[in-house]
């Protein structure tokens, strides 16, 4: 399973790759926001590249298709690793098509249905993400959506990848990973949050205190 790191945050996205574990990153207007200190998009976009020799999603924030096509393709040249993000609608899926057939990676974003998914993967799309948190939040199993795209996709032998998204806690990475996702795209808090078990400090505090008394 491959994973990415959903955070604009240079420092985290540094932190994670020089661990070895970053295979990508994703990015939304929200996370991009956060990073209040750096102005220009673009820039954002260009310094995570730097770090990351992986896709890198940007998402664009026009919502009619023949502005989604421009931004796409802008943001598209920023980096070879870029990742044009757009939103699940009809627009965007027709952005989806322009840009994929002019051999862009697109991923679909905020796909709430497996019907969506099956949308996005038709109209060429290199990478679709349910949002599985958002889901669970309406007491609807996120991880349900998950498994029917999954199913979908093998039947028809789409080459679209699953990137699990909206991810809350480590319990979601174990169950897209044990449904066979292709990616999780984690939080910063999540992924440090998978190092932690409380018989691994005991442990190591213990072998410490036992080597000190010799
Ligand atoms: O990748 C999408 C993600 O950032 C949304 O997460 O927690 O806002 O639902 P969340």
């Amino acid at each position: 399973m491959k994973f990415f790191l959903d955070s604009a945050n240079v420092e985290e996205i540094n932190e994670i790759a020089s661990m070895g574990l970053l295979d990508g990153v994703t990015t939304n207007p929200s996370l991009v926001a956060k990073e209040k200190g750096q102005k220009e998009f673009s820039k954002i976009i260009k310094n995570i590249c730097k770090i990351v020799k992986g896709p890198v999603s940007a998402e664009v924030l026009s919502t009619d298709f023949d502005s989604m096509v421009k931004e796409g393709l802008k943001l598209s040249k920023i980096d070879k690793h870029v990742v044009v993000k757009l939103p699940m609608t009809k627009d965007g899926i027709r952005a989806t098509r322009f840009l994929s057939k002019k051999k862009i990676s697109v991923n679909v974003t905020l796909i709430f249905t497996s019907t969506q998914a099956l949308i996005a993967a038709k109209a060429g799309a290199a990478y679709v993400s349910p949002f599985i948190g958002r889901l669970d939040d309406i007491s609807t199993n996120g991880m349900n959506l998950v498994h029917e795209i999954s199913e979908i996709f093998i039947n028809y032998g789409f080459p679209t990848e699953i990137l699990v998204a909206s991810i809350r806690n480590p319990i979601h990475i174990v169950d897209a990973a044990r449904l066979g996702a292709d990616i999780a795209t984690i939080p910063y808090k999540v992924l440090i949050q998978l190092f932690n078990h409380p018989l691994t400090d005991i442990g190591l505090e213990k072998f410490l205190s036992d080597w000190n008394k010799k």
